[in-house]
């Protein structure tokens, strides 16, 4: 898949005669992401409206403006739709025992994907992809509007096409994980299976990804193994990712920087080579708090990284072994509570931090031709997200999934 996802739905408008228009009024507090249109980094306007014309923003402007359908925030906060950047969505099958045997003391190793990957292979596209729509159902419920999509549950060329093909009747961030594991068939044979995943699974997984990722940690694969699998996907026009620093310190980081990586995922573990190398560099370092909450590992230390000034993206990783959610506020709650982000550095990681980790400039802002995607919350401002956890606070989305 070669298309820019960047503007793909913009349509040239000639004005409100000929589009349909629809205005988000009496907005309290509006997040835009844009410092152009408001205060802060993050753009903050009060009493605020959005005028959104044929999907796309066209103007933010004060309360009361006029547009062919207006919606009334009610002095409520609104702010632009979650860029969830890491999810594993296409998957079947439940892990909850092995969750549970977690919580009485084992270890997260990773090794459960393999059952995951039975499950999958047995499920049929049609209830793979209910599954999926299912789930996206939720996360657009919890104010997420774009979710990016791996494989990594077929591990054999036939059923990693298959679940990216199911990927991509949802979303154009669709990312090709064939190295997530060994599987069955090839244990005790790493490299032959990277052989399969650099040749005709990739081959077979490109016509629909628009990016590559490995799994880059003790038990799954090691850095000259991802190095391989990354070169092959760049060479075939995918965009690089990296699952990397996640149950230890490791290579991951480093190998994500050195290849140019649009980002490098959990990070739980760093030094501070770690830390110059993202700071120095374009790579973003997405962090993944419920994976730490659900694999009871510590949480990436944020303050750290952002006082660096690396850019920082926050996603759910919704996954049936490590993260079994979608939601983002929950995130937002973990990052600010125990990992010391404030509201707003929080909020932004979510929103433009995981447009940044995907390289899209349309979403995660709400500034004019960026897309209408937003939510408007049941609070006043987005710190409610930690200050209530565990409560719905989002009123409306307005975006795709719904
Ligand atoms: O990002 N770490 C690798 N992949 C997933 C977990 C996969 C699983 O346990 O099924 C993650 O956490």
């Amino acid at each position: 898949m070669t298309a820019d996802p960047n503007w793909q739905d913009s349509r040239a408008t000639s004005g409100r005669d000929a589009a349909r228009s629809v205005v988000i009024d009496n907005i309290g507090l509006l997040v835009t992401n844009d410092p152009a249109l408001g205060d802060g980094p993050l753009g903050i306007r009060r009493d605020a409206a959005v005028v959104i014309t044929d999907g796309l923003v066209e103007e933010v402007t004060g309360a009361g403006a006029v547009a062919d359908t207006r919606i009334d925030a009610e002095g409520m906060c609104v702010i632009p739709g979650f860029v969830d950047s890491h999810s594993h969505l296409v998957f079947a099958g439940d892990r909850a025992e092995e969750f549970a045997a977690r919580m009485a003391g084992q270890a997260y190793d990773g090794g459960g994907i393999r059952v995951t990957t039975d499950a999958t292979r047995n499920a049929s596209s049609i209830e793979l992809d209910r599954l999926v729509t299912e789930r996206l159902r939720r996360a657009h419920l919890g104010g997420t509007t774009t979710m990016e999509i791996k494989s990594g549950y077929g591990l054999n060329v036939a059923d990693e096409a298959r679940t990216l093909q199911v990927a991509e009747g949802h979303t154009t961030e669709t990312t090709f994980l064939g190295a997530h594991l060994v599987p069955h068939e090839y244990l005790g044979r790493p490299d032959d299976y990277i052989d399969l995943v650099c040749g005709d699974m990739l081959a077979a997984a490109a016509p629909h990804s628009r990016w590559i990722d490995a799994f880059c940690e003790e038990g799954a694969f090691d850095a000259d193994q991802c190095r391989r699998v990354l070169e092959a996907g760049r060479d075939a026009g995918l965009g690089l990712r990296l699952h990397g620093n996640q149950l230890g310190p490791g290579s991951g980081v480093r190998l994500a920087v050195e290849m140019g990586c649009a980002s490098v995922d959990h990070c739980t573990y760093l030094t501070d080579d770690d830390i110059d190398a993202l700071a120095g560099s374009d790579t973003v370092a997405t962090l993944l708090p419920a994976a730490d909450f659900s694999t009871r590992q510590p949480y990436p230390d944020a303050r750290r990284l952002l006082d660096a000034g690396a850019t920082v993206a926050i996603a759910a990783n919704c996954n049936p072994g490590s993260s079994y959610t979608t939601s983002i506020p929950f995130c937002l709650a973990l990052a600010v509570r125990d990992m010391h982000m404030t509201s707003d550095e929080a909020l932004a990681a979510a929103t433009i931090g995981g447009a940044t980790a995907l390289g899209r400039t349309d979403v995660g802002r709400l500034s004019p031709r960026a897309r209408g995607h937003l939510a408007i919350l049941d609070a006043p401002s987005h710190h409610h997200f930690a200050y209530q956890p565990g409560q719905n606070l989002i009123r409306l989305t307005i975006g795709p999934y719904g």
